[in-house]
């Protein structure tokens, strides 16, 4: 530990700037417009794990952005840990409500506000200084392998692929990925399990033109009303999903289960109170904890149609179009869930319309096992690092590629995320304070040092 506290505080400086200079990278993959800087990113990663003592470091091409890979293998009888990670950042947008320019890193409270802050740039690169630390200090005790992607926020479209053409490439025997949350730096905690997603998009189409609402309005079925009223159909009175078969074969947890999960610290005064709601919704008969974490759920993401410029305008509008997701638990299958949404959505629809729906991406659920050697050493390594035992937690989120880990190579996730659900991810003003990422620094090689003696 002492080791790594004295490297940790000789660098801090240049650990901090190197992540600034990361965090200056505009790398969007949802917008084609930031093409040549999310492809500038991956090379910066790629010499980052150069510098770092990684090698075989490379940049490899996929029909979408390329994937960066290192590894540091020195010894084959020892276990290797598959460190995975994504370059890539969502959208700024609505950029006029940060604080700070996104792509222009500012310290605040001693808080890093940048988009990419803790998903993903903040907490991936703090593997790659762990490794720095463990190579320079001559304490790396196992093998280690890279494999930072730049297309998660877009759904890993060509990590599939590259996954299964390089299984012998990517053999470890486990899988260690920071890019989930914590409950507080007070309360460490280590998820046990991430949630599935199936996202749809759909359009209803009315009459052939927009029409004058006076006009028309009154005999002409408005796309809009009845885009929301399809909507809204989609929940009954308990917050139950209408869809058929939609429930079937989801995992419900035994009552003691349900009673651990519960036990974790959680205030829901201060959460409400953070999100400026002064009530919650969800599902009837769960709590607050339950309904992100072990039930699955419905969003409207976006919802569009008709006028929405300065001024009124009257107008019946033609179409109207909205984004759709459903999170998944345990034992829902996507492609199944996408299909039952289509077929419903479009049964619901009333003569007056026109529906079209379609599948955008999806992701299997996951749930990590909490007995292995890799759980226990991240256990430990927080226990040691925090001083205080982490509570496993069920994450809301989703990171598709950790099923498809599991079902191409065979092996098992560790989520040993540092963020924090007020990190703001994907919304203005992303932050990921400074204390976490060192934190982070100093927490992982006590897990490669911890599953390095479990495995023995
Ligand atoms: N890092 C997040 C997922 C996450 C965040 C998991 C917090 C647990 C806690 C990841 O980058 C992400 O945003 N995933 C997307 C899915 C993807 C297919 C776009 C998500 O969850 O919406
Ligand atoms: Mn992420
Ligand atoms: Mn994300």
């Amino acid at each position: 530990m002492q080791i790594i506290k004295n490297y940790v505080e000789k660098n801090r400086q240049r650990f901090l700037d190197e992540l600034f200079e990361l965090l200056r990278f505009p790398s969007v993959s949802a917008d084609p417009k930031y093409k040549g800087d999310v492809l500038k990113t991956a090379d910066f990663v790629a010499e980052k794990l150069k510098e770092a003592g990684a090698d075989k470091v490379e940049v490899c091409s996929t029909e979408g952005y390329p994937i960066v890979y290192g590894e540091k293998i020195i010894d084959t009888s020892l276990p290797t840990v598959l460190v995975y990670g994504h370059y890539d950042v969502q959208p700024p947008d609505p950029i006029e409500l940060w604080h700070t320019p996104p792509f222009e890193p500012t310290v605040r409270d001693g808080k890093i506000y940048a988009r990419g802050a803790c998903d993903d740039k903040g907490q991936f690169y703090m593997h790659v200084k762990a490794f720095e630390l463990m190579m320079r200090t001559d304490t790396l005790p196992c093998n280690i392998k890279f494999m930072i992607e730049g297309e998660e926020e877009v759904g890993s479209d060509n990590l599939g692929k590259f996954v299964a053409n390089n299984k012998e490439r990517l053999k470890a025997d486990v899988v260690l990925i920071s890019d989930t949350s914590m409950i507080s730096m007070e309360n460490p905690s280590l998820e046990t399990g991430l949630r599935g997603l199936a996202y749809m998009e759909v359009e209803v189409q009315g009459p052939s033109r927009d029409l004058h609402s006076g006009v028309y309005g009154g005999a002409v079925g408005n796309p809009a009303t009845i885009l929301c009223q399809m909507i809204a159909s989609l929940h009954d009175e308990n917050n139950h999903i209408t869809i058929p078969g939609f429930y079937d074969g989801v995992i419900e947890l035994s009552a003691e289960e349900r009673k651990a999960l519960n036990d974790a610290p959680f205030d829901l005064t201060e959460y409400k109170q953070d999100l400026s709601v002064d009530e919650v919704w969800g599902e009837k008969g769960y709590s607050t904890i339950e309904r992100t974490g072990i039930r699955p759920t419905l969003e409207v993401n976006g919802i569009w149609g008709g006028y929405t410029g300065p001024g009124a305008k009257t107008v019946l509008p033609a179409v109207a179009n909205a984004k759709i997701s459903m999170r998944l638990v345990p034992g829902q299958d996507w492609k199944k869930i996408s299909e039952l949404f289509k077929n419903h959505f479009e049964s619901i629809a009333p003569k007056s319309v026109k529906v079209k729906v379609i599948a955008h991406h999806g992701g299997t659920p996951y749930v990590t096992p909490t007995d292995s050697v890799a759980f226990q050493a991240a256990y430990k390594a927080i226990e040691e690092a925090f001083g205080k035992q982490p509570v496993p937690t069920r994450g809301g989120g989703s990171i598709p590629i950790v099923a498809l880990f599991e079902q191409e190579l065979g092996i098992k996730t560790v989520l040993m995320g540092f963020g924090l659900d007020s990190d703001n991810l994907h919304s203005p003003n992303e932050k990921y304070d400074i204390f976490n990422y060192f934190k982070g620094i100093e927490t992982i090689p006590l897990f490669h040092k911890h599953y390095a003696e479990l495995s023995k």
